[in-house]
């Protein structure tokens, strides 16, 4: 299968590279990037992570890309997060057509408040519906989590409610979830692709 990468004008959409392997492990232990997940990640766990988006994108073209920045008010960084087109990795406990597709991201700290996630966001999506054919995407995270409900926000997603993610037990503070969702047939406000809105 094509192994699809994608541009937009500050950032890079790519494949991941064994020198991703240090900063993404260093993202994934710093608790405020992790702080609306169930745990920081060890070494070997991010690890983990980066063979099965690698695999991800073997197998289906697209994935959560590893970010590069090419071009910013903060400069350019070979790294500097992930963003992108995965399937959950559990059983979704929501209708969803086959396959069900979740648009996720994940960025270092100092990469915040640039609007790179929105732009990343956007490219994916219309990956996503124009050249995927993909027909739907959702999106979901902890009710707490404000800033990634805004990207979805910003993004053009609709909220559907909330579930209980089967991997929680019972009384976990990190099982509720919100879900967000983008259909192909009735797509999102359009962006510009830096991510800001047409007023
Ligand atoms: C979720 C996450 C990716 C959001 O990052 P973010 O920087 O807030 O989101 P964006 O990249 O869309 O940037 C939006 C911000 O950049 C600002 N901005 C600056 N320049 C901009 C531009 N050219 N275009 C758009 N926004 C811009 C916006 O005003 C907004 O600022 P605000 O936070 O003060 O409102 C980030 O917080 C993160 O990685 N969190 C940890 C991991 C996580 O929780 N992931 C989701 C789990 S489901």
């Amino acid at each position: 299968m094509t192994r699809h990468e994608l541009r937009t004008p500050r950032l890079s959409l790519r494949a991941w590279r064994d020198s991703d392997r240090e900063p993404y492990a260093a993202m994934n232990a710093d608790p405020e990037v992790m702080r609306w997940f169930p745990s920081t990640m060890s070494r070997e766990q991010s690890d983990a992570g980066i063979d099965r988006f690698s695999a991800h994108h073997d197998e289906h073209g697209y994935t959560a890309w590893a970010l590069e920045v090419l071009d910013s008010d903060r400069g350019a960084a070979p790294f500097v997060g992930f963003l992108g087109l995965v399937r959950p990795t559990f059983d979704p406990p929501f209708s969803h057509p086959v396959p069900c597709v979740e648009i996720g991201w994940r960025l270092a700290r100092p990469w915040w408040g640039l609007g790179l996630a929105t732009e990343a966001g956007s490219a994916a999506l219309r990956f996503a519906f124009l050249e995927a054919g993909l027909p739907e995407v959702i999106s979901f995270t902890v009710p707490p989590n404000i800033r990634s409900q805004a990207v979805m926000q910003r993004l053009g997603l609709r909220y559907d409610g909330v579930f209980a993610h089967p991997r929680a037990t019972a009384g976990e503070w990190w099982g509720p979830h919100v879900l967000y969702r983008a259909a192909a047939d009735d797509p999102p406000a359009p962006t510009d692709p830096s991510g800001r809105t047409h007023s």
